[in-house]
């Protein structure tokens, strides 16, 4: 078995991708990079902007250009957008880059993470909580295929670090 060379982060949004992805990196001593990032500076707008413009499709081809980027990089966490586990090709360069872990909480706890933002274009409806449920609906099936999961809705950052590091070094072990 190949060690993983990165930690790659996946799950809903408010799953707390961004936050526990940079406190891992500090941890490991890697980089941090978060594919949303990536995309907007590609398209020199913010993901608000190309969903508004564009629309959603253009928004997923750019995000699969840059999870296909990250290919042959070492020693970095990534959080990545949440809807990324949708698309199979993602999934390749995924567990080509690293070990995959993924992020959840229930829906009730995303709500109150993420009712007072702004900047995601696909909670901006009359009814967030529905389209939360929906949505997770939908996608249980692509995060069920990470390599683990750590279900957040009870744990602060530190612990979900803590837990993330766990499975990294176990990932590590005896290999
Ligand atoms: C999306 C999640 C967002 C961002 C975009 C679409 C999704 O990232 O990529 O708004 O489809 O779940 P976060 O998961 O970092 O919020």
């Amino acid at each position: 078995m190949v060690k993983p060379s990165n930690l790659i982060l996946v799950g809903f949004m408010g799953t707390g991708k961004t936050v526990v992805g940079k406190a891992l990196a500090a941890e490991l001593n890697f980089s941090y990079l978060d594919t949303d990032d990536l995309i907007e500076q590609r398209a020199g707008k913010t993901i608000a902007r190309i969903f508004a413009e564009y629309g959603e499709p253009y928004f997923r081809d750019l995000e699969t250009e840059v999870i296909r980027s990250l290919a042959g990089r070492q020693r970095h966490v990534v959080a990545t957008g949440g809807g990324c586990v949708m698309r199979d090709e993602n999934w390749l360069a995924m567990r080509q880059a690293g070990l995959v872990v993924c992020l959840t909480a229930r829906p009730e706890v995303i709500f109150e993470r993420t009712r007072r933002e702004t900047h995601r274009p696909l909670l901006q409806t009359p009814n967030p909580m529905a389209r939360i449920c929906e949505l997770l609906d939908r996608r249980a099936a692509f995060y069920a295929r990470a390599d683990h999961r750590v279900d957040t809705s009870d744990l602060t950052p530190a612990q979900v670090t803590r837990q993330v590091l766990s499975l990294w070094q176990a990932a590590h072990a005896g290999m």
